[in-house]
């Protein structure tokens, strides 16, 4: 599972936003990740990236320039090497998603929704919302009639927050990914509209593959490791923590 990968390109989007596409060969399901480490050894722990799209033999990463690990990585050149443990995690279970399909990203969560909604294709209509700078909204646009765009400064899009904008009873299914905040509201409110929703969390994590505990989560069914039983919940698992 662990891979040395070429990198094939690796661009700044916009301010501290990049996408790195590297070479890989395998299936991957959308929400699924990879653990990434630069091999200068520059940190110690691989840093967990959703996959954000699935191109003939590479895979791609739509990623934030936070901390010393994704800072490294975006000083990586096209040509260089990286190690890639993964596809790691459960992803979204595609079976589940029929019907109309309200797909919903807040700021770099909205990584892995890209390639869900290719694979949903005009099931998915898409709600993204973001503080202030947009980006890769149009991408959303090749696979969806439907896309919303919201800021909470009004500069693109509709004003104010992405929730207030999902007519829950519309669908039949909610697939979100962003800040927390984001994710406990769009749990709730599907709950009181009785549909089905389904989740991507974010914790630190070590090992990825469901070792170390370190990304542990409480749920309505007890202990669950994000890694390994994630990063994707339903909206039951998670309701009233
Ligand atoms: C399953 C999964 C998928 C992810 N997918 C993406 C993705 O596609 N694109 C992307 O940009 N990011 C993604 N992340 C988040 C990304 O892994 C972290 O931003 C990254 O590990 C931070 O590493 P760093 O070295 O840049 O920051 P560090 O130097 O390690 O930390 C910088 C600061 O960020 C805080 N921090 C770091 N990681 C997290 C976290 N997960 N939650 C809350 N605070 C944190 C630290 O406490 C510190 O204050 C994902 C995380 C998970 C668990
Ligand atoms: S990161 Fe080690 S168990 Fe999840």
């Amino acid at each position: 599972m662990i891979t040395i990968s070429r990198i094939a390109e690796n661009k700044r989007v916009i301010k501290n936003i990049f996408r790195l596409s590297a070479e890989f060969a395998g299936n991957i399901r959308p929400g699924q990740f990879f653990m990434i480490k630069t091999l200068d050894n520059s940190f110690l722990l691989p840093r967990p990236l959703s996959v954000n799209q699935v191109t003939d033999n590479k895979v791609t990463f739509l990623y934030r320039a936070e901390g010393i690990g994704t800072t490294k990585i975006s000083t990586m050149k096209m040509g260089d090497d990286l190690q890639l443990l993964g596809p790691l995690g459960n992803g979204f279970d595609m079976d589940k998603l029929r019907g109309r399909i309200a797909v919903v990203g807040g700021g770099i969560g909205i990584a892995p929704l890209l390639y869900l909604t290719e694979c949903l294709g005009k099931k998915a209509e898409v709600f993204l919302g973001f503080k202030d700078c947009v980006y890769t909204v149009d991408e959303f646009e090749n696979y969806s009639d439907r896309v919303l765009i919201v800021t909470e400064d009004g500069s693109s899009g509709e004003k104010g927050y992405v929730t207030d904008y999902i007519d829950y009873r519309s669908y039949d299914a909610v697939v979100a990914c962003g800040p927390e905040i984001m994710l406990n509201k769009i749990v709730k409110d599907c709950k009181e509209n009785n549909i089905k929703c389904y989740v991507s969390l974010e914790r630190r994590m070590a090992c990825g593959i469901g070792v170390c505990l370190g990304c542990t989560v409480m749920t309505n069914y007890g202990s669950r490791r994000v890694c390994k039983d994630g990063p994707v919940f339903s909206g039951e698992e998670l309701f009233g923590r």
